[in-house]
């Protein structure tokens, strides 16, 4: 029936969030799409997987592996991620009661937040933050108390004297995400040693969203909440296949957390989601056993970065560091005085190039005067938008 001769009859809605509208990666992304510009906006890679994935993923389709898998995930693939932390982290967890296979890293964060959020608990959130976090909060009825990333030449970093004054007897977690979108800072041992002195004789949780683990780069390493033993055992860990293997649409992620929470997650993931597709997982079960692909990562990576930052540094935008994570934040006030989102939009009109605004990250948008680049893109890609923004 054409929209117009439909009775009005829809009951109204009342919305759960009411400020969620159209998100600024899906305005930049068509603005990229209707002016052929290239999208470094989205943080998603133009390549493809390693062969060997689909073929390990298509072979467990082909053997039947096709029905529902256990609720908490299929027991190799948990076993091989523990296998992996405690290879690189130092950290045991049971695969069978430690481990869950999640929907993305996106389901991981919502259900954590679900099992551990009750009405009126505060949730301290450092900002910028990756777009889901408050509205997972929202719907969990949590209040999300925010403390800005002081931001300086020397790139991005955490205030923790004022996360530590942010915290009251109503707060339940502290939401950490390092290396960090969109910054691209990564956490280290003393930022680790500061948080652990503001949750230690205290009930706060701490959700740790390390979906870009194996993107550390300059040979530092990932200071994962894993490595350590205090704080591990009031984290739930979140991470994401779909970064690691290149596979962003697969949407598998898994979060790590102590059996005690665990259980409660698993509690809330049962009726969320019930379980994850089987042959996907058991795909990368079999795609795990060999730990070149993770371990390789960094190499592959920084080469990408350092592309990147070596022609965009003869430009008059000023680049942030970019430790960790595909992305590379820039300064733009030598260019322009426009707002981040005006300038974005600019950017990928004239210049043909996309950007995301920092200031999308925040809560109430606060301009810096900078945007970000994902250079998680096959050379060419990069080399062609390096050559339009050459101009400036
Ligand atoms: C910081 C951060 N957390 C979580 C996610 C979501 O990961 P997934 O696609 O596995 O749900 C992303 C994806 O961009 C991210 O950047």
């Amino acid at each position: 029936m054409p929209s117009s001769t439909r009775p009005d009859t829809t009951p109204h809605l009342q919305s759960r969030l009411p400020s969620v509208g159209t998100t600024i990666f899906t305005v930049m992304s068509a603005l990229a799409a209707e002016r052929g510009a290239v999208n470094l906006g989205q943080g998603f890679p133009d390549f493809d997987c390693d062969p060997a994935l689909v073929g390990a993923v298509s072979a467990a389709m082909k053997q039947g592996l096709n029905q529902y898998p256990p609720m908490a995930g299929v027991p190799a693939l948990r076993e091989a991620i523990a296998r992996k932390i405690d290879r690189i982290y130092g950290h045991a967890y049971d695969a069978g009661t430690e481990i869950t296979i999640t929907a993305g890293a996106t389901q991981a964060i919502l259900t954590a937040i679900l099992c551990s959020v009750h009405p009126g608990d505060e949730v301290i959130v450092i900002e910028p933050a990756y777009d889901s976090y408050l509205p997972s909060i929202e719907l969990a009825g949590g209040k999300a108390v925010f403390v800005q990333m002081d931001v300086s030449a020397q790139g991005y970093a955490v205030p923790w004297t004022k996360v530590a004054n942010a915290v009251t007897n109503k707060t339940r977690l502290i939401m950490i995400n390092s290396p960090h979108n969109p910054t691209g800072s990564v956490l280290r041992e003393q930022d680790i040693k500061a948080l652990a002195d503001i949750v230690r004789g205290t009930d706060i949780l701490i959700l740790s969203d390390e979906v870009y683990e194996h993107m550390v780069y300059d040979g530092r390493r990932h200071e994962s909440v894993c490595r350590h033993p205090e704080l591990a055992s009031r984290s739930f860990v979140v991470s994401s296949f779909g970064k690691t293997y290149h596979v962003t649409g697969w949407k598998v992620g898994y979060v790590a957390a102590p059996a005690a929470l665990s259980a409660e997650f698993r509690k809330v993931h049962q009726f969320n989601v019930f379980t994850v597709n089987t042959p996907v997982q058991h795909g990368l079960a079999a795609y795990m056993a060999d730990p070149a692909p993770y371990l390789d990562l960094p190499a592959f990576y920084q080469h990408k970065r350092d592309l990147f930052r070596s022609r965009l540094e003869r430009t008059r935008f000023r680049l942030l560091p970019s430790d960790g994570t595909y992305f590379q934040c820039v300064e733009y006030s030598a260019i322009s005085d426009q707002p981040e989102a005006e300038f974005a939009k600019w950017l990928t009109s004239e210049i043909g190039v996309a950007a995301i605004p920092v200031s999308a990250f925040y809560h109430q948008p606060k301009e810096s005067g900078i945007v970000r680049f994902c250079f998680a893109k096959k050379d060419e890609t990069l080399n062609t938008a390096l050559d339009r923004l050459a101009k400036l």
